[in-house]
């Protein structure tokens, strides 16, 4: 591979203490409430569809098979867990956006990218034992909209609502959040909410930049990451509109001709904590400073030219797959209440799937499969 960027550290990063972890009384409580609604999305949309599809994240825009290199000569602290011996690996990448039903894609929504590596070794996450893959699932944010587990249960509960009422009307109701999330960022602000409901600028999904919005551990460190489209071809998709032509699934369709041409390239970059009280674990909503301490690559990821979404993938990937934060390594274990509370519900949300579609989940294993 060429040109590939050199990492540097420049910040002394924190060690992570099992102290920087708070947990609430009621944190199982809020945890089991957490689980019920996203069930309660699966059993409408299940249904009305007659298919499983996830609570959250539904519907996907591109399935994509690729390779991953870890860069060599990573500075030691940077070389951690799935980054800790340079290499290149399988990967498996799923775009999504973020309701629970399946939605025309005129009704704009926050996205997401859900990153399987294929072929990771050390101590595994529990529940993930005997597999040999790593998990990043990441939005298009830097913070998540809830500061915790309460308040997220709290959104939740009021997109549960919305769930299967009268598509038309949310497409509406889409164009009009639009309007008001553009004016709110007009005045400099910008409203997770709004944007959850419909209000996302009609953007390329593949000039997209992704985040874990939420900290794991990295190593002794803790850390949040990102992958950034580094290629060209995918830059210049950036903020770009995209118009749907009436077409219910012009995401999946403009990613689809995207990689009928051309392949992708992205940096997986990683920001190391170094101050507890500016880049805190318990509150998922804050945005860690960058001038504090900026991203680092320490990886890349190359696609091929391939077909990105095809039957045979979603029968792999869609109904085949489940991308988890607690897939994975010790060494990157999930901190924090989001991340705690997000093992019992992708758990039941993925089983709710297999036992509906009659698909067990397979976990890849490193050798390239057959396709
Ligand atoms: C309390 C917080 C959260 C809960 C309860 C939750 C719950 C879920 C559930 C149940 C699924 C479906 C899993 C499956 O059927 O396989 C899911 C998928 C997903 N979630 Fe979350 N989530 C939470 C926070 C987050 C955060 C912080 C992010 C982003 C950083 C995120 C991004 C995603 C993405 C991208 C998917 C789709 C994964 C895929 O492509 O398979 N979620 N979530």
């Amino acid at each position: 591979m060429t040109d590939l960027p050199v990492a540097h550290l420049a910040v002394v990063p924190l060690p992570f203490e099992p102290s920087f972890e708070v947990i609430p009384e009621d944190e199982a409580e809020t945890s089991k409430e957490l689980a019920e609604t996203l069930h309660s999305i699966l059993e409408t949309t299940f249904k009305d569809e007659g298919h499983a599809n996830r609570s959250v994240h539904a519907k996907s825009h591109g399935l994509l098979r690729g390779r991953i290199t870890v860069l060599d000569s990573l500075a030691p602290q940077l070389a951690q867990g799935a980054f800790a011996k340079p290499g290149t690996l399988p990967v498996v990448m799923r775009f999504s956006t973020n309701p629970g039903d399946i939605l025309d894609d005129k009704v704009s929504t926050p996205r997401g990218l859900a990153l399987k590596i294929v072929g990771v070794e050390g101590p595994r996450l529990p529940g993930s034992d005997g597999d040999l893959t790593q998990d990043f699932v990441m939005q298009n944010a830097k913070a998540f909209t809830a500061a915790n587990p309460k308040a997220f249960l709290r959104t939740l509960k009021l997109l549960a609502k919305t769930t299967d009422k009268a598509p038309g009307m949310k497409k509406a109701f889409s164009a009009l959040l639009r309007g008001v999330e553009s004016t709110i960022e007009a005045m400099g602000g910008e409203s997770g909410t709004l944007k959850s409901l419909g209000g996302h600028p009609q953007t390329h999904i593949l000039g997209e930049s992704f985040n874990t919005v939420v900290p794991f551990l990295y190593g002794p460190y803790f850390a949040k990451l990102s992958i950034v489209p580094v290629a060209e071809s995918l830059t210049v998709l950036t903020d770009k509109h995209v118009d749907f032509e009436g077409n219910p699934d012009g995401l999946r369709k403009a990613v689809s001709d995207y990689f009928a041409r051309q392949g992708g390239a992205w940096d997986v970059r990683i920001q190391l904590a170094t101050d507890l009280d500016r880049m805190p674990i318990e509150d998922a909503s804050v945005v860690w400073p960058e001038d504090l301490s900026p991203y680092v690559t320490v990886a890349r990821i190359e696609v091929e030219p391939q077909t990105s979404w095809s039957e045979q993938s979603v029968r792999e990937i869609d109904d085949g797959m489940a991308f988890s934060p607690w897939h994975g390594l010790q060494a990157h274990r999930p901190l924090g209440g989001v991340m705690r509370v997000r093992k019992p519900s992708y758990e039941m949300s993925s089983g709710f799937r297999a036992e509906h579609n009659g698909c067990p989940m397979h976990e890849p294993l490193p050798v390239p499969e057959s396709r």
